[in-house]
């Protein structure tokens, strides 16, 4: 591996993926953009690089295995190793997403992306990242999966969408296994929310910019390595369970 810090991106094409591609780029980091359609990989990849970061196209359909293999062969060939890898690829599956009238296969299809996805790409890069100096996790999660939010009486979380909130409190419980068994490796990973941020996820209805909600993924990228593992985390520090 060459002495530069190498991280790959999931959903990095565009919103918050995008902008934590170039903010870890903007450090000097080899950036591998992680999207599954060629036409706005491309794009993205270009622009990163037009800004000065020295950024790779990555084809990745988080839902896919063979694709999330064929993603870290070519990370391998590349870039010789992967020290950061963001989970950031996301779908809400559409609203509404009402418990009681939800269609199973939205819910199945919003786990397959957001939770098996996750499990699927941080398994198939774990050897490369076993190998790296100072290995980071960063799970691009929010705060609607918090159930202790969800049930603290007084604050509003808005609509309930089912799938998704559920996608992203199963991804939190995902963090916190895989936190418990590389604990003592170095792999340090951790749970981010973005906050509610202008993107294509919601319609662009989020009062954050893109840059902003990224923030918190680029400090957990970039952790000390006496720093927290296992944890959840917004800008203004924990986000409760
Ligand atoms: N926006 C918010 O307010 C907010 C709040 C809390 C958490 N988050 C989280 O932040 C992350 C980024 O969301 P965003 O707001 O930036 O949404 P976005 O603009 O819709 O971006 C989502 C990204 O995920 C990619 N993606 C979806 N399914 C994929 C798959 N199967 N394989 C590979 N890539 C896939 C999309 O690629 P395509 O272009 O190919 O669809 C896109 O690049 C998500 O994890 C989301 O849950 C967002």
């Amino acid at each position: 591996m060459s002495g530069r810090t190498i991280a790959l991106v999931t959903g990095a094409n565009k919103g918050i993926g995008y902008e934590i591609a170039a903010g870890l780029g903007a450090l000097g980091w080899r950036i591998g953009v992680g999207a599954r359609d060629r036409k706005r990989r491309d794009t993205a990849v270009e622009k990163l690089r037009a800004a000065g970061a020295d950024a790779f196209g990555v084809p990745l359909d988080v839902a896919d295995d063979a694709s999330a293999a064929a993603a870290a062969e070519l990370v391998a060939d590349r870039a010789g190793g992967l020290d950061v890898l963001v989970n950031n690829a996301a779908i809400t599956g559409g609203m509404p997403q009402t418990p009681t009238t939800v269609d199973p296969a939205t819910v199945r299809a919003v786990v397959e992306t957001n939770v098996i996805g996750v499990v699927r790409v941080t398994n198939a890069m774990l050897p490369m990242l076993r190998g790296s100096a100072s290995p980071r996790i960063v799970n691009v999660s929010s705060s609607v999966g918090s159930l202790t939010l969800q049930t603290t009486p007084g604050i509003d979380m808005g609509p309930v969408p089912v799938a998704y909130l559920a996608s992203k409190t199963f991804l939190n419980a995902v963090t916190v296994q895989y936190a418990k068994e590389l604990s003592g490796t170095g792999i340090l990973v951790n749970s981010a929310c973005p906050g509610f941020t202008a993107t294509d996820l919601n319609g662009f209805r989020g009062v954050r910019t893109p840059r902003q909600g990224a923030a918190v993924a680029i400090r957990l990228a970039t952790l000390p390595d006496d720093g927290p593992t296992g944890g959840f985390f917004d800008d203004g520090g924990a986000v409760p369970w």
